[in-house]
């Protein structure tokens, strides 16, 4: 039962940073192979001679039907498609600059800000929310929090691919408790960085975005576009199946920072298999919590990390078989265009996926990643 003193708590205003250089999979499996062959050619004879196997090609047709995957967007394209460097090339920038993680950050900021109609010192609270931080401190919330001229506290936090939707619960509560009026989540996703663009397994898998969503007590709000957070719920369960080591201790190990556990890695079939049947329980169950039936919802906002996972997400939760011609309306891919974006995907999937819903109708954005973690925020618009 909700206290009649708790105030109502809405998302208003979304804003989305989406970088200007795109790299289809085409240009992509074209470098990949090109390295391949550097590789295979550099190693000729370990490779004769059975002490190293020799690199496949990667494909198109494979990344289309396994992930749904087809373009991604990149900070930096030259440095990712070149076959003798394969990771994208960033300047260093002096501390007195504004840091990259945080120029996007405050680029989405502001779009969201002015969807809600909000100047910065109508924000006093920001949460930075990312799968990796650019730096250990000061806190990158901190930098947006000066650059967007707010008021009040920021932190950072990191629950990987869902830091988004863990980062609205926090910050509805403390709209909720009276901590923060109006708080900033912002979700710079630099993922081109952390992913091994030479591991054939999985270098088609992500692209870098930046969403930023305004949190705030109904009562504040002027947007047209308000929607109501009925509820949110998370949920996490420890697995080893995505994984990155890189961290502040691997310089005292003496490991070579460039090993292929410092980046990203996973168990991409058991990841499919385990997490599909926990995010749509997950789901079901937060929205019996609230009264409601899965087919009550109007339109799911999912995680998009593989086009598969959310048609059977979908299918256990409203029994949508796959190619259903409702099935996009019901849960929109954004991964088509925009690939794995962490914890960004299902906030651009609600950001270019929520204007034609009428008043009343329910949502719910949902997350699901490393951690495991799982995060839903259950959405009606006003
Ligand atoms: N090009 C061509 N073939 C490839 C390939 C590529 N880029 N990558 C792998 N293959 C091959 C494999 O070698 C394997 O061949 P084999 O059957 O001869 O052994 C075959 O394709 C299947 O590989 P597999 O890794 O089992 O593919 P998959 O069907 O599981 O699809 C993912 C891979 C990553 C797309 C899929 O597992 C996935 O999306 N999982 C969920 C990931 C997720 O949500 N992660 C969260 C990240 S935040």
């Amino acid at each position: 039962m909700k206290n009649p003193s708790t105030p109502s708590v809405v998302i208003s205003g979304t804003g989305l940073f989406q970088p200007a250089q795109v790299i289809s999979n085409a240009e992509l499996v074209a470098s990949y192979n090109a390295y391949a062959d550097l590789q295979n050619a550099a190693h000729a004879d370990e490779i004769a001679a059975g002490a190293r196997a020799a690199l496949v090609h990667s494909s198109v047709e494979f990344i289309e039907k396994a992930s749904g995957i087809k373009q991604r967007y990149v900070l930096d394209k030259a440095g990712v498609l070149d076959p003798t460097r394969m990771k994208p090339r960033f300047a260093p920038r002096p501390d007195a600059e504004l840091s990259l993680m945080a120029q996007i950050a405050v680029d989405a900021a502001k779009k969201a800000m002015a969807a809600a109609g909000k100047q910065g010192s109508d924000i006093d609270g920001v949460l930075c929310a990312a799968a990796n931080m650019q730096r250990a401190y000061p806190a990158m919330a901190c930098e947006i929090q000066a650059a967007i001229g707010a008021v009040g506290y920021g932190f950072d936090m990191n629950v990987a691919c869902s830091s988004a939707t863990f980062a609205i619960e926090q910050a509805a509560n403390a709209v909720k408790s009276g901590s923060a009026k109006c708080v900033l989540v912002v979700n710079p996703e630099i993922t081109s960085a952390h992913l091994e663009w030479r591991d054939r397994d999985c270098h088609f898998i992500f692209g870098d975005v930046c969403t930023a969503v305004i949190v705030e007590a109904a009562d504040t709000a002027t947007s047209s576009d308000q929607w109501e957070v009925i509820g949110t719920k998370l949920a996490t369960q420890f697995s080893n199946n995505i994984r990155n080591n890189a961290g502040f201790l691997n310089r005292c190990e003496d490991t070579d920072p460039d090993a292929r556990d410092k980046t990203f890695m996973q168990e991409g079939r058991k990841v499919f298999k385990e997490v599909v049947p926990m995010a749509a329980a997950h789901i079901e169950q937060h929205l019996h919590t609230l009264g409601f039936e899965p087919t009550q919802v109007r339109r799911y906002w999912l995680h998009q990390a593989n086009l598969g996972m959310n048609q059977l997400v979908l299918k256990r939760l409203v029994g949508r078989e796959v190619g259903d011609a409702d099935a996009n309306d019901l849960a929109p891919i954004i991964l088509s265009e925009y690939a794995n974006t962490a914890s960004a995907g299902s906030i651009i999937a609600f950001h270019e996926h929520h204007a034609d819903l009428k008043r009343g109708d329910l949502g719910v954005i949902c997350s699901f990643g490393a951690g495991y973690s799982i995060g839903s925020v259950v959405l009606r618009r006003l």
